[in-house]
């Protein structure tokens, strides 16, 4: 199982730093989850100590394709990794609707992130419309091809997919578990059909995305195909956070 603590724009240093420590007390060192903490870029620097302590690695909410130049703004995957980033996300649907990156600009930073050897996090999920108009299944495949098609991938363990469908992020909706599980493994059998980046469906990690919380994650992670979850709101506090991570059932 991963779980990931995406604090998207939230946090001081000071709050990112007892996060850490609450979550070594509350045992997260002792977990056989993976468990990676998205701060913002600022904070990664000052946490590499305590992330180890807590045996929680640490990513970076997004990257851009390029190594070095003239890119105002951006963050190149060398940079994440002086700053004790092990992993990065891609296609997070806030970046893909309020930004406005395209699938064209999602896959340029999965592959980018990837050859760079991080570990990455590519993310799906269909918009409320979509949804309503019967397109999750195109819109979802759609996203995966443009991201996986001919990518060429050494380690195919560092890729993990989120499936987070828009509706349920930051909304208190969330997909039911029996939508999860659906959905989860029509990604998987896509993922083999596209062949992307030497990955084996079976061994592909996808994690559910979108308002889970402590009084619905042992439902979630119950499911066979769900392998972790993606979490925002409820990570902002250790509390929650390591409520979550240790509702994983039993076999997890
Ligand atoms: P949420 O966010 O848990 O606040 O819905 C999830 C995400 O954006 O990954």
């Amino acid at each position: 199982m991963l779980f990931g603590a995406n604090w998207k724009m939230n946090g001081t240093p000071g709050e990112a730093l007892s996060f850490l420590a609450e979550m070594k007390d509350r045992g997260s060192r002792e977990t056989d989850a993976d468990l990676v903490f998205f701060p913002p870029f600022t904070l990664l620097p000052l946490l590499a100590e305590s992330g180890k302590e807590a045996g929680i690695e640490l990513g970076g909410q997004d990257l851009f394709w390029m190594d070095r130049g003239a890119y105002t703004g951006e963050i190149s995957p060398g940079m994440l990794m002086d700053a004790g980033a092990g992993w990065f996300i891609a296609g997070h649907s806030e970046r893909r609707h309020v930004i406005g990156e395209t699938d064209d600009v999602v896959r340029k930073k999965l592959e980018k992130g990837l050859e760079s050897g991080l570990k990455g996090i590519l993310c799906v999920g269909e918009l409320v419309d979509q949804r309503e108009r019967g397109l999750t299944e195109k819109v979802v495949r759609r996203q995966l091809e443009s991201a996986l098609d001919g990518l060429d991938i050494a380690d195919a363990s560092n890729l993990v997919v989120a499936y987070e469908p828009v509706w349920a992020i930051g909304t208190g909706l969330t997909a039911t578990p029996d939508e999860a599980q659906r959905m989860h493994s029509l990604i998987r059998e896509w993922v083999g059909e596209i062949g992307g980046g030497n990955v084996s469906p079976e061994e592909l990690r996808i994690l559910y995305g979108g308002s889970v919380k402590p009084g619905n994650a042992a439902d979630i992670l119950s499911k066979t195909q769900v392998n972790g979850a993606l979490v925002g709101g409820a990570s902002l506090r250790a509390e929650s956070f390591s409520a979550i991570v240790t509702s994983i059932p039993a076999e997890g």
